[in-house]
């Protein structure tokens, strides 16, 4: 059964559907099987996805994608859950309902917060939200400047932030004018880096046994060595 990853932030324009392309390719390159649901009626992710779809070749673009709202978006991600290893959700701002929907069937909730005091006072609605669904959080810095104090003074702020922080970086928004991602145009740029970091955190917090089980292996090895020595 699928892991759902919904992104998700009330304020507009915070990185939803930047973040939520990103983490769906780069899981999707990974080798997992990835379902794009995009629940917004602006519909940014599904312009990227036809764009993806005519430099790929239509069924060739290693990720699925279904576009849904309301009372279907529940039904439909029980749906793909069959038939995927992640379910990446991109969610519209300024709508509690939708994203309420949206939280509820997720696995965690990836929160994309700009260096700017209304992006974090925009963060507590979707923070309070995720917390009364009972989903675990990550926040992710995003878009930051390089050395920028009011970053550092907005991440000392929020709850749950993750390890890592996404730049400001062209790549971020030209790759997905080309319907591809950072991971695709150039795997060696520094935003390829981020989003490959951000997705390994996520896949050990949502795979918590898969993680023991790495974390046994050098420990077994270490006493098959040893009886070996004997
Ligand atoms: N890390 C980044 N570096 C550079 N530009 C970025 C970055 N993240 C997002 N952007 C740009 O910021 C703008 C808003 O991003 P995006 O559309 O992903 O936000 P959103 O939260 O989905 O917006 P909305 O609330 O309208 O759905 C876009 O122009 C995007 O290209
Ligand atoms: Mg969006």
């Amino acid at each position: 059964m699928a892991k759902v990853i919904t992104v998700a932030q009330q304020k507009g324009g915070a990185g939803k559907t930047t973040v939520a392309a990103h983490l769906a390719v780069a899981l999707s390159q990974k080798g997992n099987r990835v379902a794009i649901v995009d629940i917004d009626p602006q519909g940014s992710m599904s312009y990227w996805h036809n764009i993806r779809e005519q430099a790929l070749g239509e069924g060739y673009t290693g990720v699925s994608f279904t576009s849904v709202s309301g009372w279907r978006v529940a039904s439909e991600i029980s749906r793909l859950k069959k038939g995927a290893d992640y379910i990446v959700i991109d969610s519209p701002p300024h709508t509690e309902t939708e994203a309420r929907t949206a939280i509820r069937g997720a696995d965690l909730v990836v929160i994309p917060v700009q260096p700017s005091p209304t992006d974090l006072w925009a963060t507590k609605a979707t923070l309070e939200l995720a917390k009364a669904e009972r989903v675990p959080v990550k926040v992710v810095m995003n878009r930051v400047p390089a050395n920028s104090r009011l970053a550092v003074t907005i991440a000392a702020e929020l709850p749950e932030l993750s390890e890592v922080t996404l730049g400001n970086r062209v790549l971020f928004a030209s790759s997905l004018m080309e319907g591809r991602c950072a991971t695709e145009i150039d795997p060696s740029s520094v935003a390829a880096k981020e989003i490959k970091s951000l997705v390994a955190e996520i896949v050990a917090l949502l795979n918590p046994e898969e993680e023991e089980e790495v974390a046994e292996e050098p420990k077994a090895k270490k006493k098959k060595k040893a009886l070996a020595d004997a």
